[in-house]
Protein backbone atom coordinates (compact mmCIF):
# COMPACT_ATOMS: atom_id res chain seq x y z
CA UNK A 1 0.00 0.00 0.00
CA UNK A 2 1.24 3.53 -0.50
CA UNK A 3 1.65 6.22 1.92
CA UNK A 4 -0.69 8.04 3.05
CA UNK A 5 -1.10 11.60 1.67
CA UNK A 6 -0.97 14.25 4.40
CA UNK A 7 -2.96 17.49 4.67
CA UNK A 8 -2.31 20.10 7.06
CA UNK A 9 -4.66 22.73 7.34
CA UNK A 10 -3.44 26.74 8.31
CA UNK A 11 -4.95 29.65 9.54
CA UNK A 12 -4.08 32.64 11.75
CA UNK A 13 -5.16 31.62 15.32
CA UNK A 14 -6.19 27.45 14.44
CA UNK A 15 -9.21 28.22 16.93
CA UNK A 16 -11.63 29.22 13.86
CA UNK A 17 -11.22 28.51 10.13
CA UNK A 18 -8.50 25.76 10.23
CA UNK A 19 -9.68 23.52 13.14
CA UNK A 20 -13.46 23.91 11.17
CA UNK A 21 -11.44 22.76 7.89
CA UNK A 22 -10.10 19.88 9.56
CA UNK A 23 -13.28 18.87 11.27
CA UNK A 24 -15.46 19.24 7.40
CA UNK A 25 -12.67 17.36 5.30
CA UNK A 26 -12.10 14.85 7.97
CA UNK A 27 -15.90 14.09 7.89
CA UNK A 28 -16.07 13.93 4.01
CA UNK A 29 -12.89 11.41 4.07
CA UNK A 30 -14.52 9.34 6.45
CA UNK A 31 -17.90 9.38 3.93
CA UNK A 32 -15.34 8.43 0.73
CA UNK A 33 -14.15 5.73 3.10
CA UNK A 34 -10.58 7.09 2.59
CA UNK A 35 -9.36 7.60 6.37
CA UNK A 36 -6.78 5.49 6.23
CA UNK A 37 -5.18 7.02 3.14
CA UNK A 38 -5.10 10.82 3.55
CA UNK A 39 -3.96 12.50 7.04
CA UNK A 40 -5.52 15.77 8.28
CA UNK A 41 -4.61 17.75 11.04
CA UNK A 42 -4.79 21.95 11.52
CA UNK A 43 -2.12 24.33 12.66
CA UNK A 44 -2.09 28.68 13.08
CA UNK A 45 0.80 30.62 11.77
CA UNK A 46 0.70 32.45 15.52
CA UNK A 47 0.93 31.20 18.73
CA UNK A 48 -1.66 33.41 20.76
CA UNK A 49 -3.79 30.15 21.44
CA UNK A 50 -1.50 27.09 21.89
CA UNK A 51 -3.12 24.24 23.49
CA UNK A 52 -6.77 25.84 23.66
CA UNK A 53 -9.68 24.35 22.16
CA UNK A 54 -11.45 25.58 19.17
CA UNK A 55 -13.49 28.97 19.64
CA UNK A 56 -17.09 28.58 21.43
CA UNK A 57 -18.69 29.67 18.40
CA UNK A 58 -17.10 28.03 15.75
CA UNK A 59 -18.00 24.47 17.44
CA UNK A 60 -21.38 25.53 17.71
CA UNK A 61 -22.17 26.44 14.39
CA UNK A 62 -19.86 23.38 13.00
CA UNK A 63 -21.64 20.70 15.76
CA UNK A 64 -25.12 22.34 13.91
CA UNK A 65 -23.99 21.34 10.95
CA UNK A 66 -23.00 17.55 12.68
CA UNK A 67 -19.36 18.39 12.94
CA UNK A 68 -17.15 18.09 15.94
CA UNK A 69 -14.35 19.43 16.75
CA UNK A 70 -13.75 19.88 20.44
CA UNK A 71 -11.26 17.50 21.10
CA UNK A 72 -8.75 19.86 18.72
CA UNK A 73 -6.49 21.43 20.19
CA UNK A 74 -4.68 24.47 18.68
CA UNK A 75 -1.51 24.24 17.49
CA UNK A 76 1.63 26.20 15.98
CA UNK A 77 2.87 25.68 12.21
CA UNK A 78 6.73 24.97 12.12
CA UNK A 79 9.38 24.27 9.30
CA UNK A 80 9.13 20.65 10.18
CA UNK A 81 5.28 20.73 8.94
CA UNK A 82 7.02 21.15 5.74
CA UNK A 83 8.61 17.67 5.73
CA UNK A 84 5.86 16.24 7.30
CA UNK A 85 3.04 17.38 5.18
CA UNK A 86 2.32 17.04 0.88
CA UNK A 87 0.08 19.52 1.12
CA UNK A 88 -0.08 22.67 3.23
CA UNK A 89 -3.06 24.31 2.39
CA UNK A 90 -4.17 28.30 3.88
CA UNK A 91 -7.37 30.46 4.32
CA UNK A 92 -6.16 33.34 3.13
CA UNK A 93 -3.17 35.51 1.09
CA UNK A 94 -1.76 36.25 5.03
CA UNK A 95 -1.46 33.01 5.95
CA UNK A 96 0.04 32.36 2.38
CA UNK A 97 2.77 35.03 2.52
CA UNK A 98 3.91 33.95 5.88
CA UNK A 99 4.00 30.26 5.37
CA UNK A 100 5.74 31.35 2.29
CA UNK A 101 8.18 33.06 4.17
CA UNK A 102 8.53 29.85 6.68
CA UNK A 103 8.99 27.46 3.80
CA UNK A 104 12.47 25.68 3.58
CA UNK A 105 13.94 26.01 0.00
CA UNK A 106 14.06 21.93 -0.46
CA UNK A 107 10.45 21.47 1.83
CA UNK A 108 8.31 18.66 0.73
CA UNK A 109 5.13 19.96 1.25
CA UNK A 110 2.84 22.10 -1.79
CA UNK A 111 1.34 24.91 -0.45
CA UNK A 112 -2.06 26.13 -1.40
CA UNK A 113 -5.16 28.14 -0.81
CA UNK A 114 -7.94 26.51 0.42
CA UNK A 115 -10.47 28.02 -2.26
CA UNK A 116 -8.38 27.19 -4.97
CA UNK A 117 -10.55 23.61 -4.71
CA UNK A 118 -13.71 25.79 -4.20
CA UNK A 119 -16.52 26.43 -7.07
CA UNK A 120 -17.07 29.91 -5.53
CA UNK A 121 -15.64 32.96 -7.01
CA UNK A 122 -13.74 33.81 -3.24
CA UNK A 123 -10.29 34.01 -2.75
CA UNK A 124 -9.97 33.46 0.84
CA UNK A 125 -11.69 32.01 4.18
CA UNK A 126 -12.51 35.33 5.60
CA UNK A 127 -11.38 35.46 9.79
CA UNK A 128 -14.62 34.79 11.28
CA UNK A 129 -12.86 35.79 14.46
CA UNK A 130 -13.72 39.64 15.19
CA UNK A 131 -17.05 39.60 13.68
CA UNK A 132 -20.63 38.15 14.23
CA UNK A 133 -22.45 35.03 13.54
CA UNK A 134 -22.82 34.96 10.01
CA UNK A 135 -19.04 34.68 9.60
CA UNK A 136 -19.19 31.55 10.56
CA UNK A 137 -21.76 30.34 8.81
CA UNK A 138 -20.21 31.32 5.89
CA UNK A 139 -16.44 30.16 6.66
CA UNK A 140 -18.69 26.71 6.90
CA UNK A 141 -19.95 26.93 3.83
CA UNK A 142 -17.02 28.01 1.94
CA UNK A 143 -15.16 24.93 3.76
CA UNK A 144 -17.83 22.39 2.61
CA UNK A 145 -17.53 23.23 -1.05
CA UNK A 146 -13.71 23.60 -1.01
CA UNK A 147 -13.64 20.21 1.01
CA UNK A 148 -15.17 18.49 -1.67
CA UNK A 149 -13.28 19.91 -4.20
CA UNK A 150 -10.08 19.11 -2.75
CA UNK A 151 -11.45 15.40 -1.81
CA UNK A 152 -11.90 15.23 -5.47
CA UNK A 153 -8.47 15.87 -6.48
CA UNK A 154 -6.82 13.98 -3.59
CA UNK A 155 -8.83 10.47 -4.93
CA UNK A 156 -7.71 10.92 -8.50
CA UNK A 157 -4.03 10.89 -7.05
CA UNK A 158 -5.06 7.85 -4.99
CA UNK A 159 -5.99 5.78 -8.12
P1 LIG B 1 -8.56 31.79 12.93
O1 LIG B 1 -9.23 33.06 13.65
O2 LIG B 1 -7.27 32.30 12.31
O3 LIG B 1 -9.56 31.41 11.92
O4 LIG B 1 -8.32 30.77 14.02
C1 LIG B 1 -8.56 33.87 14.59
C2 LIG B 1 -8.45 33.45 15.90
C3 LIG B 1 -7.82 34.26 16.82
C4 LIG B 1 -7.31 35.48 16.43
C5 LIG B 1 -7.42 35.89 15.12
C6 LIG B 1 -8.04 35.08 14.19
N1 LIG B 1 -6.69 36.32 17.40
O5 LIG B 1 -6.30 37.44 17.02
O6 LIG B 1 -6.54 35.93 18.56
Amino acid sequence: MTSPIKVLFVCLGNICRSPTAEAVFTQKVIAAGAQDKILIDSAGTAGYHIGEAPDDRACEFAARRGYSMDALRARQVCTEDFDRFDYIIVMDQANLSNLQALKPKYAKAQLTLMLSYCESAAQEVPDPYYGGDQGFETVLDLLEDASDGLLNSLQKLLK
